[in-house]
């Protein structure tokens, strides 16, 4: 049976757990931002699995955009796997609509328990918008996390490779049901547009309105002119301009720029200067490394 483990990840959790799985399954490693060009997808695989962060309690629009572009998903066994921060709510659950909506089946979804990447509110009555900072985990709590991994690696292979049907690891779904049809488009948009400075209007819904989320990113007197950032990013959202980044407002959120810059120049909104950075301690910047352009 062949295999092919497509992944999306900013600061590494979600390729080790897809490196993880690929190498017990025999399956073939691919950067979903490096397929993203083609206008189909067409795979001979027999087993599909797709291992991606989870942002906003939903899925990343890349993720969206990749399973709308997977031709001949029927027959078919698909898997996918979120990482995620704080709990993986429905995530499994959206991605299982847009494959049935693309003619496929989801046969199975894990979450995994990782360290949080993105930023996370520090006080919330005074100044909540501009409150926002890194959210440090202890040295212990990571390790645990990927000690834990470690063990359910075991028993996601297992499964998938035996080809059971039907395991979705969620939680909270009556909370989350409800966020999405009451709060998602309206309040939880716009808090979070706000809190990266954006003052315009915009019709995008939620998930893609995240991609101005990028008016939130500067650089400091730190940044060298180095371009990491710039190749770094999966979505070619960085360009330089007299020798500085300048981001383009189609942004993943991946946070990749500002986790991997090696000055820690790169900071958003007001309170991250401080904080520290993270990526997963088995991934190299050479692994994030997408294109080599100037
Ligand atoms: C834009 C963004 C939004 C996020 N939203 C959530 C969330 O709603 N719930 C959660 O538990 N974790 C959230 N996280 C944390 C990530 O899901 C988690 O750290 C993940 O493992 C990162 O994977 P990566 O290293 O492969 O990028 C968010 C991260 C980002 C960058
Ligand atoms: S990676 Fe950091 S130091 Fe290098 S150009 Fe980007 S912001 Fe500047
Ligand atoms: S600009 Fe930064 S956060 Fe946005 S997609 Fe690129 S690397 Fe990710």
């Amino acid at each position: 049976m062949s295999t092919e483990i497509y992944y999306f990840s900013g600061t590494g959790n979600s390729l080790v757990v897809a490196r993880g799985i690929a190498e017990k399954t025999n399956g073939k490693l691919i950067s979903i931002p490096s397929v993203m060009d083609k206008e189909s997808i067409k795979t001979d695989a027999d087993m599909i699995g797709i291992v991606f962060p989870m942002y906003h309690h939903g899925i990343p629009l890349i993720i969206k955009r990749f399973v709308n572009k997977l031709d001949n998903l029927d027959k078919k066994y698909i898997f996918g796997v979120c990482t995620y921060g704080g709990s993986p709510g429905i995530c499994i659950k959206y991605l299982d609509k847009i494959i049935k909506s693309n003619g496929g089946r989801l046969a199975a979804g894990f979450a995994v328990n990782m360290p949080y990447n993105y930023i996370f509110p520090s006080f919330v009555l005074k100044d909540f918008f501009n409150s926002f900072a890194l959210r440090e985990i202890s040295p212990e709590k990571q390790q645990k996390m990927f000690d834990n991994w470690k063990k359910k690696l075991e028993s996601i292979c297992e499964y998938v490779q035996a080809q059971k049907v039907g395991k979705f690891e969620t939680k909270a779904e009556v909370i989350e049901y409800l966020v999405r049809l009451f709060l998602r488009e309206t309040l939880q948009k716009s808090v979070w547009l706000k809190v990266a400075g954006f003052e315009g209007d915009t019709n995008l819904s939620f998930q893609e309105s995240l991609q101005l989320m990028d008016w939130g990113f500067r650089y400091d007197d730190k940044c060298n002119g180095c371009g990491i950032c710039l190749k770094i990013c999966p979505e070619r959202n960085i360009e330089m301009i007299d020798g500085r980044p300048v981001w383009q407002h189609h942004c993943e959120q991946c946070f990749a720029c500002l986790q991997w810059c090696p000055k820690e120049a790169i900071q958003f909104g007001s309170r991250t200067s401080h904080g520290k950075r993270y990526h997963h301690p088995d991934v190299k910047l050479s692994d994030m490394i997408m294109h080599d352009e100037k």
